[in-house]
């Protein structure tokens, strides 16, 4: 094959490869936009992180996408043979820049990516500052149940937090292994029987959002949910008085 049409080819590719990856990114930065549902509402400080974190992987994947995008449509546009081929093309041996490019890229998208994720850890697995509002999470077939230590017990089937409080989940199972799923406050920890797993967050925006169950627990796995709301402080205290009264 002559030097001058691979360049060629090379020239065609990086120019759908451009165009690709301008149209993605654009698709990506603007998702909310076009697809206001297609992420979960972001309720507390963890799910911006979280939603960012998509955000990021995606808007890293997409030219890495388009490289494979852009050779298979050129492809089918040059290359397509109306019959089918009585043999394969000829070997492809190996270029050895076209290699190396690939091979480093990967590793330093990888590698970044990788960082990205570890610095964000220690945020995810640690309390937030701050007196810490504890809430005990029971996972059972198929329900859950909060109960609230630091305010006289106070149990309850519908999930109730105060806005901008941090707070320390502490869940467990009586049954079989659950798990304790918050889309809106990007929380997800095991609810597994005879331990208990912490979960930290800050809820930061009002609103009435789901708890969902992530393990396939059984029969009404899919209907282990419970309402969420994140609410006012005052709002909460009047919450936390009147289960008060119903429980007495
Ligand atoms: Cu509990 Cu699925």
């Amino acid at each position: 094959m002559p030097e001058r049409r691979i360049s060629k080819q090379a020239r065609s590719v990086i120019i759908l490869w451009v165009i690709g990856t301008v149209i993605g990114e654009a698709l990506v930065f603007n998702l909310h936009r076009l697809m206001p549902s297609m992420l979960p509402p972001t309720a507390s400080d963890l799910a911006v992180n979280t939603n960012l974190t998509l955000g990021v992987f995606t808007a890293v994947a997409v030219p890495v996408a388009m490289v494979v995008i852009a050779v298979a449509i050129y492809t089918l546009a040059t290359s397509r043979s109306r019959e089918f081929p009585d043999s394969d093309g000829p070997p492809i041996h190996g270029n050895s820049w076209v290699q190396g490019s690939w091979l480093g890229t990967s590793a330093m998208l990888c590698v970044g990516l990788l960082v990205w994720g570890l610095a964000l850890m220690p945020g995810i697995y640690s309390p937030r500052p701050g007196k810490n509002l504890v809430v005990d999470v029971t996972g059972q077939q198929w329900q859950w149940t909060y109960s609230y230590p630091g305010e006289g017990n106070v149990t309850s089937t519908t999930l109730e937090l105060p806005v901008n409080v941090p707070v320390t989940f502490r869940v467990t199972s009586v049954d079989v292994n659950h798990s304790f799923w918050v889309p809106a406050l990007a929380v997800k920890v095991d609810a597994n029987n005879g331990r208990v797993t912490t979960a930290y967050v800050r809820p930061d925006r009002v609103g009435t959002y789901t708890v969902e169950c992530a393990e396939l627990c059984g029969l009404y796995h899919a209907y282990m949910q419970s309402p969420a709301n994140v609410v006012t402080a005052a709002e909460f205290s009047s919450w936390i008085s009147s289960q008060r009264r119903s429980g007495s």
